[in-house]
């Protein structure tokens, strides 16, 4: 008894038994994706926000965007990690006389992307976007039959922010 609780305690000391494992990453990235194919994460709104309340006036829409633990524990200005989800959310919104935003009014779209080992490696090298994939859905949760090219085709250029448009505003203002 006493040898087995010993054995225990030591195998604890090296961290080799992991009694509590909720910090493990759970995002399939060994397994290479494409467009389309990176499913829209049932809890992402239990995410760290990137960014809240994007005034997009210019097209009528809020965005709120959602991180996944993996990206936000990533190092500040640096490329994310593999396994780093993001989730957009686009509201619709409806404007002022003075062209600013009245009301958030309800869900049109979401987009998610999400970078893993390999993956995206399977287009043009105009539209290469590292390896970040992209999906999208309707509001109801089914896919939207969005053209995924025109994603990239918008994210492509960003090579020096990891493809991520709110980039330096995500890191300006992180805090965990
Ligand atoms: C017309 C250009 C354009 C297209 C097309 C586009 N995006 Fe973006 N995307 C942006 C901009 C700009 C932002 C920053 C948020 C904002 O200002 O609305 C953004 C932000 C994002 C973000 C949050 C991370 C970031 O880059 O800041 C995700 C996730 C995202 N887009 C996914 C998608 C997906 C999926 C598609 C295709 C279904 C798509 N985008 C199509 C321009 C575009």
């Amino acid at each position: 008894m006493i040898e087995s609780i010993k054995k225990l305690s030591a195998l604890l000391a090296l961290g080799l038994f992991c009694i509590s494992c909720t910090n493990q990453p759970v995002e399939p990235t060994k397994t290479v994706l494409r467009d389309g194919e990176l499913p829209l994460p049932a809890d992402y709104k239990t995410w760290p926000k990137f960014l809240a309340d994007i005034q997009r006036t210019d097209n009528k829409q809020v965005r709120d965007i959602y991180i996944n633990p993996t990206g936000h524990a990533g190092v500040s200005g640096k490329p994310f990690p593999y396994g780093t989800v993001m989730v957009m959310e686009n509201y619709k919104a409806h404007l002022n006389a003075e062209g600013a935003v009245q009301l958030k009014d309800g869900l049109a779209a979401i987009f998610v992307m999400g970078k893993g080992e390999k993956w995206g490696a399977d287009v043009s090298e105009n539209l290469a976007t590292g390896e970040w994939i992209f999906s999208a859905y309707k509001p109801d949760g089914s896919k939207s039959d969005v053209d995924l090219k025109t994603c990239r085709a918008c994210h492509a250029p960003l090579k020096t922010k990891d493809f991520v448009h709110r980039f330096d505003e995500y890191f300006a203002q992180r805090t965990r």
